[in-house]
């Protein structure tokens, strides 16, 4: 398999070669340069310093030319959470720290590709589009810039074509497989709300604001500070504290943008709302929790559940329904039984 590296220090490059080859083949591309290499094909392995935004731009342009690549590793020290966020902000399938991962990492990316010839489970162009949009989103949100609406458009519509076109099943394999963290839970909850609305029976425009509301649902979390959100492990009560303002986050960044409606401004800030009034920020209750925001949360709790993390399996879909049904009293029964089609969707036993 061809590994296209990208770095910063051309001294890293012997050192990489010694690691990968014979059994890969390195291509390196040093950032400093700017005589563009174009390979589009194998996989992209960027091991630079990400806090240097003069870096980050380079490797924007790199990743231009390079963006059919469909595996995007980027190798950071673990402790530097920054850089782990950028990494994925600029559209990282994996982010490894250590020489034997990168190694793990390339040898699972090479059976991924032979699997993909054989014509299985290869990405589909739709979940790559979505994610960089929605990378792309958060990116803005994390400098303090304001979020572009169409990013989120573009990510909705794109999972909405991929679901209609492949099915949930596949999708939810694909973004399971290939996404990680925030960017894999948001890909989630707006999969499974729009299969939602489909198996509902919404009309296009409301599958779209649905959608639409997903995607944006958690935007707030860009400004969360890094060491609580990709903390690995149970937060403490204070840290928990922190990440209950993402709603009214999210709520901030976009309620003075012209083109987001008040339905989702509803949804970010309402999803974590329970009919029982038990819910957060605003302590809603009953009628006072819209329809949307009651889809929303039942997709938000659903995929939390069944989300594929580094430190702890992912529940059972079956599993993750009966938590939903034994919260009887904060979630609209009726919705959480129609629900049961989206949750057992082809699934066996054991899923
Ligand atoms: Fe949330
Ligand atoms: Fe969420």
């Amino acid at each position: 398999m061809l590994v296209n590296f990208v770095t910063d220090e051309p001294g890293k490059i012997p050192a990489v070669r010694a690691m990968l080859e014979p059994q890969f083949h390195v291509m390196p591309q040093v950032l400093q340069s700017d005589d563009a290499q174009t390979g589009a094909n194998g996989m992209l392995m960027v091991d630079a310093d990400l806090r240097k935004r003069d870096c980050v731009e380079r490797i924007k342009r790199v990743l231009r030319v390079k963006r059919t690549n469909p595996e995007k590793m980027f190798v950071v020290p673990s402790h530097l959470q920054l850089m782990i966020a950028q990494a994925y902000a600029l559209g990282a399938t994996a982010v490894v720290s250590r020489p034997r991962e990168i190694v793990t990492k390339l040898i699972q990316f090479a059976n991924d590709e032979k699997a993909d010839q054989n014509n299985a489970d290869s990405v589909s162009p739709e979940t790559r589009n979505s994610a960089v949009a929605l990378a792309s989103m958060f990116s803005t949100a994390r400098e303090s810039n304001p979020v572009n609406p169409a990013d989120a458009e573009y990510a909705t519509s794109q999972i909405i074509t991929n679901i209609a076109r492949t099915g949930f099943n596949r999708w939810l394999d694909e973004v399971r497989r290939h996404h990680e963290g925030t960017f894999q839970h948001c890909l989630l909850v707006t999969g499974i709300a729009v299969s939602f609305a489909l198996d509902l029976g919404f009309c296009e425009a409301d599958v779209k604001r649905l959608g639409l509301a997903a995607t944006l649902h958690d935007i707030g979390k860009a400004r969360i500070p890094l060491a609580v959100l990709d903390k690995r492990g149970e937060l403490t009560p204070a840290e928990e504290e922190i990440m209950r303002c993402h709603p009214v986050i999210g709520y901030d960044l976009l309620k003075n943008i012209p083109k987001i409606s008040g339905e989702t401004l509803d949804g970010v800030r309402h999803h974590h709302e329970y009919l029982d009034g038990s819910g957060y920020p605003d302590g809603l209750a009953g009628s006072e929790i819209s329809d949307l925001v009651r889809l929303l949360t039942i997709s938000d709790i659903f995929a939390a559940l069944i989300e594929l993390r580094p430190y702890r399996p992912a529940m059972s879909r079956v599993d993750a329904y009966k938590i939903l049904c034994d919260m009887d009293g904060k979630l609209e029964g009726a919705l959480v039984k129609a629900f049961r089609g989206v949750a057992f969707n082809g699934t066996k036993p054991s899923e």
